[in-house]
């Protein structure tokens, strides 16, 4: 079943993304949360620590797996995930560094859902849409069967990404991410999006069949999706 809530702008899009995230974690404060990177979920992030600055919320106990992260940067570079992850996030709370965990090209991907999947699965994950309606970096054409294993990413996507990096040639071609079979075996899922520049994939996953061509499609054939829209990325739906 997908739900959709429309908001008039990002920052309370963010707030009402991050108080479903507040809510799971007081009422259950194992649980296993998904995350993702990219622009959208910083205002979600922001608002968790903000109110672990407040004392009024504890990630110790939640357990995180990353979405995907990129294959031939080193883990320290700028641009990684998980730099991102550290700076938006992880610096700034207190979820145990062991008790985080990323895909990664020194393990198969079959063992990185198998750790999901002993830890007791993800209670719910936290996606974003790529322009190509990609999820993770499961670009166009990724098999709805698909597990967590390195891809070759998108040419859109590389010209999408290239603009945080100071050459077209550091920009990274291949990337490591859950597959579209990991993200729907979470519990619950959480797809934001913001922006005019969503619009066209927000309706072309949502709109139309379920088809390959647009990763995010995948997710109509899940049981409990909250599909959290500005008023701009929601600008294609009828
Ligand atoms: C990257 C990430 C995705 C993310 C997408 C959109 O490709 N792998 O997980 O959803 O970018 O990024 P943004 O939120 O910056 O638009």
């Amino acid at each position: 079943m997908i739900k959709y809530t429309v908001f008039p702008d990002y920052f309370s899009l963010s707030k009402a993304a991050a108080e479903r995230i507040i809510r799971q974690i007081k009422h259950n404060p194992l649980t296993l949360l998904g995350l993702a990177t990219g622009s959208t979920p910083i205002g979600l992030y922001a608002r968790l620590i903000d109110q672990h600055r407040r004392g009024k919320l504890s990630l110790s106990r939640v357990t995180t797996f990353n979405l995907d992260e990129y294959v031939g940067i080193p883990k320290d570079h700028p641009q990684s995930y998980h730099v991102f992850m550290q700076k938006h996030l992880f610096d700034h709370v207190d979820i145990p560094p062991a008790r985080r965990h990323f895909p990664d090209t020194d393990k198969s991907g079959t063992q990185y859902d198998l750790q999901i999947m002993r830890s007791g699965g993800l209670d719910v994950q936290i996606l974003g849409i790529g322009a190509n309606g990609h999820i993770g970096f499961n670009e166009p054409g990724a098999a709805f069967d698909s597990k967590t294993r390195v891809v070759e990413l998108a040419e859109s996507t590389i010209r999408d990404n290239a603009r945080f990096f100071d050459h077209s040639d550091e920009v990274p071609r291949q990337a490591i991410t859950m597959g579209i079979a990991t993200i729907l075996q979470a519990r619950h899922i959480i797809l934001m999006a913001n922006g005019a520049n969503k619009a066209a994939a927000v309706a072309a996953a949502f709109q139309e069949r379920p088809s390959v061509n647009v990763p995010a499609s995948c997710l109509q054939t899940h049981h409990s999706v909250h599909v959290l829209l500005d008023t701009a990325a929601a600008g294609d739906l009828s």
